[in-house]
């Protein structure tokens, strides 16, 4: 996602500058390309030899060097985001008041790319009315704030004022700046993990998904500039995007209904839970005590949602099954994909090794409505979700 973005830092004197070591591994790992520029005091707090040496890059500290004039508009221009963080409080003053005395507040009064900042102070410097009134400003002026996180300062104080964390950071300007636009105006409703059929107040009948293959789809979808609604059934992953909507379910009748409600807006359909197929008739209301050696429980087919979705769906929907085969894999997809009057099905095979269930790698095969079959290789959930993603992307603008 951040392949050739370039990315300008900008450091200022403050002890969460440390964190901008990590910041920067991680960006350029991402493939981000990063410049850096340092106010004098942020020298103070990290050697700038580490920075360049990680950024691949020189870092620019003073206006004049040697003689020669550093030309503050050309970094301003090269960059397609301008980050400064950790943003100290004077730093914020000056911002604030138009001030020009270092490199790093000449290249931001004359950047004309978006201008981020994660500030960074101790608590009561951050609830101080001036800091509200300066960032206020700030912010008046079209600058974008990364929110500051709670928790242990330099000050040995717990409170408001921490910077935001590199991984955090990244995120923010992935979802502000850098996502894709393949998807935009699509809404996309996604389906993930396993459901619980409860027998009695302490137990379930469930099945061992973890949810890890569609958060990563809904992630991928969103990340394509989609609107993305996550329905998931009881699963421990989390979405890094605030932006996703995601709605927690429980039981297969659960997911249904509220897949049922979304449907009719949904441009692209996912299903890559693994719903259950039968749920208890009856619920027991007191936990079920072992008074015999044996017991017959009575079990009742749920509502096959994909099924229903596939009778709904308009000419101008995709919809999306997963299959999970463990014999005549091809074939039994084929059926479904037919069955259920879907676009395409993404078929996982319990044959593979580290494939499907619990796994963080997953081995697929798409097979499309007219006929056509795609392998993939073994890859990790994300980049399969990614080629699902792409798959439905070419699809949809072959139509
Ligand atoms: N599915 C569904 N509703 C159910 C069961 C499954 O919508 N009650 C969806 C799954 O989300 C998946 C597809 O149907 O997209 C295929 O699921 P799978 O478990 O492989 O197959 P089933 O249709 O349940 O058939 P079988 O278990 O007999 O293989």
């Amino acid at each position: 996602m951040l392949h050739g973005k370039k990315i300008l830092i900008g450091i200022t004197g403050s002890i969460a500058a440390y964190k901008i070591i990590f910041l920067v591994r991680l960006l350029v790992k991402q493939e981000a390309e990063v410049k850096i520029i340092m106010t004098p005091a942020a020298k103070e707090f990290v050697a700038p030899i580490v920075l360049s040496t990680l950024s691949k890059n020189k870092v620019y500290i003073d206006l004049v060097e040697e003689n020669s004039w550093a030309n503050h508009v050309a970094l301003g221009r090269w960059a397609d985001v301008f980050l400064i963080a950790p943003l100290s409080c004077n730093t914020l003053a000056k911002m604030a008041n138009g001030h020009c005395d270092n490199l790093l507040l000449a290249v931001y009064l004359s950047a004309k790319c978006p201008v981020v900042v994660a500030p960074a102070m101790d608590e009561d410097m951050w609830h101080h009315p001036a800091t509200k009134n300066n960032l206020d400003r700030i912010k008046k002026y079209g600058n974008f704030i990364i929110p500051v996180d709670n928790g242990e300062l330099a000050s040995g104080l717990f409170g408001e004022g921490r910077m935001a964390e590199p991984a955090t950071i990244i995120t923010y300007l992935i979802e502000n700046f850098f996502r894709g636009t393949t998807l935009k105006n699509k809404k996309v409703l996604i389906t993930a993990g396993p459901t619980y059929e409860p027998l009695d107040p302490v137990r379930f009948i469930g099945n061992y998904s973890s949810g890890k293959m569609g958060f990563a789809i809904a992630e991928q979808a969103y990340l394509q500039g989609a609107d993305v609604t996550l329905i998931s059934g009881p699963s421990h992953e989390q979405l890094n995007y605030n932006s996703i909507k995601l709605i927690r379910v429980t039981t297969a009748n659960k997911m249904y209904e509220a897949c049922l409600k979304l449907f009719k807006q949904a441009n692209i359909t996912i299903m890559s839970a693994a719903i259950a197929d039968y749920q208890p008739i009856e619920i027991l209301s007191n936990k079920i005590k072992k008074k015999h050696a044996e017991w017959d429980l009575k079990l009742q087919k749920t509502t096959d949602i994909l099924f229903q979705l596939g009778k709904q769906k308009t000419k101008s929907q995709f919809l999306v099954g997963f299959a999970l085969e463990t014999e005549n894999e091809i074939e039994n997809a084929h059926k479904k994909l037919k069955n259920k009057n879907a676009d395409a099905i993404v078929l996982n095979s319990l044959n593979d090794t580290n494939a499907g269930f619990g796994f963080d790698t997953n081995k697929i095969t798409i097979l499309y409505k007219d006929g056509t079959t795609s392998k993939f290789e073994l890859k990790n959930k994300k980049d399969v979700a990614k080629d699902i993603i792409s798959f439905i992307t070419d699809k949809i603008h072959e139509k």
